[in-house]
């Protein structure tokens, strides 16, 4: 058995019991149908998904409500996914060890020129932001790549708790599987075979990768820096988990909805990548993090997409005279480079592919 992708076995002792306790009897997955269809009404909430009924006799009403979403919102939360609740709290707790070791062990995996992987304060977070935003605390974040594991991407990762790399390893192994279903859901929803959408994205190959936000909290410090300036995410699609704590909030219809994470669920988001293989008929979703008013905060972003040589643009299935293409093709890699250059502002990067 590949060691790597072996949780501590605390872990997995506990996987058993939290298995049991997210199965749910058939009423109760109608009771949760009924309650997505009653939050998809009210407009200012973002939309929450009950990712078992994909399972059973409403998988076509719940097709139907993450494409609208995916078309409306760019962003939805999903619940009863399938993530063993214990992976999800080993990867929060993991993550948390590192933050919370001094500045110097930091340090050892901080990023440098040229390099995007290690860890860094977020000092894009702290330009240009709305000064009323500001709060009290800082904001650190670690970029990793899960995948592809090669020797390369390892050597970024903290050797700082020892459990981190194979956690975070897992962790990314785990949300690719529920990554690909989703975008099974979404391609099938475009009229498309189900793999056609995930096969444009990375071929000839993908990867996963993660980035932690921290947002300390420290009610005696006067120096505030402040958000993750508002952006949308450039890969396919990203599956961010939110610790519980308030501070995500997505720009719909020129208005900051928050974003509300219910314990448990995963918030999923369209990024531009697929805004763009879908000839616009996906929206990768506006957003921005926020620290909590009292409280550290802690998010975990897992994007999938395409490697850097991927082209990506509009699939050409979903093209006729009706609908011609709407964005210019490009290399993902290509993409990333002016993304990091323009620096986080809203969608204006995508924008810039329009024709
Ligand atoms: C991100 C992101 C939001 C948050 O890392 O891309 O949008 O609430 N994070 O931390
Ligand atoms: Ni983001």
């Amino acid at each position: 058995m590949d060691t790597l992708f072996t949780l501590p076995s605390k872990f997995s002792r506990m996987e058993m019991s939290a298995r049991e306790s997210q199965t749910k009897s058939l009423a109760e997955h109608r009771e949760a149908c009924a309650e997505v269809i009653t939050e998809k009404r009210a407009d200012t909430k973002v939309p929450v998904v009950d990712f078992s009924c994909l399972e059973g006799t409403d998988r076509e009403l719940i097709c139907q409500q993450i494409a609208e979403t995916s078309e409306t919102w760019g962003i939805f939360q999903i619940v009863n996914h399938g993530i063993d609740p214990c992976l999800m709290k080993a990867a929060k707790d993991v993550s948390k060890e590192f933050f919370y070791l001094p500045e110097e062990e930091k340090m050892k995996i901080k990023v440098g020129p040229g390099l995007i992987e290690g860890w860094n304060h977020s000092k894009l977070a702290a330009s240009g932001g709305d000064s009323k935003l500001y709060r009290p605390g800082t904001v650190e974040h670690m970029y990793l790549v899960q995948i592809p594991d090669t020797q390369e991407h390892r050597e970024r990762y903290p050797r700082n708790p020892p459990s981190y790399r194979t956690t975070i390893q897992e962790y990314g192994k785990e949300l690719k599987v529920l990554h690909e279903k989703i975008i099974s859901v979404l391609s099938e929803m475009l009229g498309l075979k189900p793999g056609s959408l995930n096969v444009a994205l990375t071929t000839p190959s993908g990867q996963v990768s993660m980035r932690t936000n921290f947002y300390a909290f420290n009610e005696n410090r006067e120096e505030t820096t402040g958000i993750c300036h508002a952006h949308s995410d450039p890969g396919g699609l990203t599956i961010l988990l939110a610790d519980d704590v308030p501070g995500l909030e997505v720009n719909k219809d020129g208005r900051w909805v928050p974003v509300n994470p219910i314990p448990g669920a995963f918030i999923v988001n369209i990024g531009d990548s697929l805004e763009m293989l879908s000839n616009g008929r996906y929206r990768s979703v506006e957003h921005r993090g926020l620290p909590s008013q009292n409280e550290e905060r802690l998010t975990i972003a897992t994007f999938y997409g395409a490697s850097p040589e991927v082209m990506l643009g509009p699939i050409a299935e979903l093209l006729d005279e009706k609908h011609p293409p709407r964005y210019r093709s490009c290399s993902f890699g290509e993409y990333i480079i002016a993304f990091v250059k323009s620096g986080l502002e809203g969608k204006s990067r995508i924008d810039r592919m329009k024709l």
